[in-house]
């Protein structure tokens, strides 16, 4: 109960931010949300791709311009490694009332849902999620800032899992899936 509700990673390169995804999904279950903010570029979608090969989906993961909440099935009928996953990206969105009117927390509700671009409705998202703010490192074009933040109870026991699973890769044995 009394662990800290912020946690800050940092990837170095592509391939390390899919394996983050992937380490975060084992910590993801059914009606769970995601909130992904940073600049066009920064990542959003790689860390999804992730997140879509740990829960086990049907790619490919991407951002397609004109749909605004896509579906991934688990491969498999549903099991705790085998989710739905939700990828919403409100980019084109102008007015919270247009992400008010997806509805996208209820039409997720039997997955996982991550959300690009959450600032365009903050106000029409469910109040409890993981936010992950992604930010670039000045001078290191590869190097991208994962601060993770939960809102809420829930999402402090996926940072306890994201941390403690941290050190397992730290000490090498899965630096490199
Ligand atoms: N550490 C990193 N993590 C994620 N992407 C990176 C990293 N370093 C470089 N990149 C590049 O940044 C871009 C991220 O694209 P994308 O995930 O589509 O961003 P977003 O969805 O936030 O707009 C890709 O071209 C990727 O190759
Ligand atoms: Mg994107």
């Amino acid at each position: 109960m009394s662990t800290a509700n912020r946690l800050q990673i940092n990837t170095a390169g592509v391939a390390k931010t899919r394996a983050l995804g992937r380490r975060l999904a084992r910590y993801l279950r059914v009606g769970d949300v995601v909130l992904l903010q940073g600049p066009l570029g920064a990542g959003k979608t790689a860390l999804t791709q992730g997140v879509g090969a740990g829960l086990n989906v049907e790619g490919p993961v991407n951002s397609p311009t004109f749909v605004l909440l896509a579906r991934h099935d688990p491969l498999e009928a549903p099991t705790a490694r085998g989710l739905p996953l939700y990828h919403a990206d409100l980019y084109r969105l102008t007015a919270p009332d247009e992400v008010a009117d997806l509805n996208l927390a209820p039409q997720a509700a039997d997955g996982v849902l991550l959300i690009e671009w959450p600032e365009r409705g903050l106000a029409a998202l469910p109040a409890e999620h993981l936010l992950v703010v992604i930010e670039l490192v000045e001078g290191v074009p590869s190097e991208r800032r994962f601060t993770f933040v939960a809102v809420g109870e829930r999402y402090r026991r996926v940072l306890d899992g994201l941390e403690a699973s941290g050190h397992v890769s730290r000490s090498g044995s899965a630096r490199a899936r």
